[in-house]
């Protein structure tokens, strides 16, 4: 008996120090950032590529509005319901209380190449650092030196409300281990350099397949579905099919999906809409060259049936007609905050 329990004690604290281990925080060294001049107009780009403030401005009047106030200031307070629970997004403000001012640029790079805080803290990856660590250091610098120059705010969130298990941070290290290693997103020699900027876009800031995937239980992107749909987590209808499938948009043109990214009408003449709306709103202010680059890359991806089946879209399809705007959150999705109905 007093054998048996020692074993047990021994299984529990080999157990403990496994997950210690494997949980503990993996960070950029210093010694990795490149001398870089910042390039705050490139920041600003990669501002709008990434769709940050979608998130991260404080969202017109209920917390889940798909409208938001000024979307400069970073001050936090959108909601986003996932499966694990409700994230209710931070202040990134330069305010050096309620936001980000004492983060170095280290600090910054460490939360979106490996999610990582400072003080060795795991993210969530409802924050879709899984995409943004595709990111170079060199845009990042950028990106940083941006939001050091937009307005501070004091406004300070409600912490994030999720149940047991998905409360203890440090759990995050086992998902990490899984999903995020902080690579850079790398060219494929024989590719075109059009089709390798519309990969480093679509994979890093502009996060696409987070929406446009479906995921298993745990959160993490079926690879082998990719860009292949999904079901919004919120029960409103469906995210699309954006392989060049039967299923998909296989019988858009290059310059359909261009066309679309830049003035948010689709070929058969209808506008886009829900969560889309927003980041499309964003795509149009990138260079055309950008978009014909994501165009190019997302005609270019392996054709795909639909993730989720015909019969689902259907229903959600028709309940989604009567169904408020905004309620388009998902893990690591973004809850963009604009239905559409500026144009
Ligand atoms: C926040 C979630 C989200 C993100 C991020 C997102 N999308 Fe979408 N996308 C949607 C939703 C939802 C729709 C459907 C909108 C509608 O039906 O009005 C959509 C529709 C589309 C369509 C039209 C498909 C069709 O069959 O009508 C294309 C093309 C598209 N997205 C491309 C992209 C690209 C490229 C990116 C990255 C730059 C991207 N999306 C990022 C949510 C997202
Ligand atoms: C889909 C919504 C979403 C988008 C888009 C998004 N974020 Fe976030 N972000 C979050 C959430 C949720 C958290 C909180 C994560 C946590 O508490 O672990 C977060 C946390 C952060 C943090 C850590 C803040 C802290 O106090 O710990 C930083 C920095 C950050 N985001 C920067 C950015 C930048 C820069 C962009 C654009 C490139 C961006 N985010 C885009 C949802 C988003």
């Amino acid at each position: 008996m007093r054998r048996a329990l020692l074993a047990l004690l021994v299984v529990a604290v080999a157990g403990a120090v496994v997950f210690y281990v494997l949980t503990i925080p993996r960070t950029v060294p210093a010694s990795e950032l490149p001398a870089h001049k910042p390039d705050l107009a490139n920041g600003e780009y990669m501002f709008t590529a990434g769709g940050c403030a979608e998130c991260h401005a404080t969202p017109e009047k209920k917390c889940n509005d798909p409208k938001t106030q000024d979307k400069h200031v970073l001050s936090g307070g959108r909601c986003l319901k996932t499966p694990f629970g409700v994230f209710n997004v931070p202040n990134i403000s330069p305010d050096k209380e309620a936001g980000i001012g004492n983060w170095s640029t280290l600090d910054f790079v460490n939360a979106l190449k490996r999610g990582i805080a400072p003080g060795g803290e795991h993210l969530y990856p409802a924050f879709p650092y899984t995409s943004y660590q595709r990111m170079t250091y060199a845009d990042l610098i950028d990106l940083k030196a941006y939001l050091d120059t937009l307005p501070a705010s004091k406004n300070v969130p409600p912490p994030h409300e999720l149940g047991f298990p998905f409360n203890i941070r440090r759990g995050l290290g086992l998902w990490q281990l899984l999903y995020v290693d902080g690579k850079d997103f790398v060219p494929d020699p024989k590719q075109s350099a059009e089709l390798n900027r519309g990969a480093y876009l679509v994979m890093g800031p502009g996060h696409c397949a987070e929406c446009h995937s479906s995921r298993y239980l745990w959160g993490g992107i079926i690879k082998s579905e990719e860009f292949a749909g999904a079901r919004n987590p919120e029960g409103k209808g469906t995210v699309p099919n954006i392989t060049p499938s039967d299923d998909g948009i296989g019988d858009w043109s290059l310059n359909d999906i261009s066309y679309l990214l830049e003035t948010g009408n689709t070929p058969d003449f209808d506008v886009i809409g829900e969560s889309m709306a927003a980041v499309q709103e964003n795509m149009a202010k990138l260079t055309a060259a950008d978009r014909d680059a994501i165009a190019a890359f997302i005609k270019a991806l392996p054709a795909r049936p639909d993730a989720v089946p015909k019969s689902e879209q259907k229903k959600k399809d028709a309940k989604d007609e009567d169904a408020a705007p905004g309620g388009d959150t998902k893990t690591g999705g973004s809850k963009e905050p604009d239905d559409g109905s500026d144009y």
